[in-house]
């Protein structure tokens, strides 16, 4: 069965406290949260200050996204504020094994994001390093896009590598995830579900997470 991690940027912010609980108190596994600088991606989010108010509402895995230039300057700050997996992008670490040292030293689980253009083959040589593969099924800045289709055979070329080297590392996929595609998914060899505009924009949250889980 296949881990379900809501993405909160597609939360209501006037109503943080709520959404929150919701997801406390539904079968979400995992609460994904999205940071963006402007810089790597054409968008901004919110840094370690707002993403300490939602770690401290839950006792469920944070799992961190960062989609932004230098994490190095930051991974200490998120450390603090509760994450549980930081994952930062290939795209944005020429020093991506130090990045990596660095989170695991700094005492959490490790993560590598990589966007649609990037082959599965850029990770061979850190794989056994990390915890996490964030596979983005979208560009990286913004919910409620398109899931891109050729993601799925980057996600059985994951899968088989992984399978092979008998690695503990999760696929992540993140991006467009919806009921009717969440199974193609799976079936592909994904671990973990990114949800965000699928479950907040469902009329019955709750409901949709349940129903996220139990197609896979
Ligand atoms: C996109 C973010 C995603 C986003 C997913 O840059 O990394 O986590 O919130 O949102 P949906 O599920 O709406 O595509
Ligand atoms: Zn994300």
């Amino acid at each position: 069965m296949a881990l379900i991690a809501p993405s909160l940027l597609s939360a209501n912010f006037l109503q943080l406290q709520q959404d929150c609980d919701m997801l406390n108190n539904s079968a979400a596994d995992w609460f994904h949260i999205d940071i963006m600088d402007g810089s790597f991606v054409p968008n901004i989010s919110f840094g370690p200050m707002v993403t300490k108010f939602i770690t401290g509402t839950t006792k469920k895995y944070c799992d961190v996204h960062l989609m932004i230039e230098n994490p190095d300057k930051y991974a200490e700050a998120f450390r603090d504020a509760g994450a549980n997996n930081l994952t930062v992008h290939l795209e944005a670490c020429p020093h991506l094994h130090r990045n990596i040292q660095q989170i695991k030293n700094l005492g959490m689980h490790a993560g590598v994001a990589i966007n649609p253009h990037t082959p599965v083959s850029a990770l061979k040589d850190i794989l056994a390093d990390i915890d996490v593969v964030c596979m983005m099924s979208v560009n990286p800045g913004f919910g409620g896009q398109s899931f891109i289709p050729h993601t799925l055979h980057k996600i059985k070329q994951l899968r088989q590598i992984i399978d092979e080297q008998n690695l503990s590392v999760k696929i992540e996929v993140d991006g467009g995830v919806t009921l009717q595609n969440a199974k193609s998914i799976v079936d592909a060899g994904a671990h973990v579900l990114v949800a965000g505009n699928t479950v907040f924009k469902a009329i019955d949250k709750v409901g949709m997470i349940g129903a996220l889980k139990g197609i896979v």
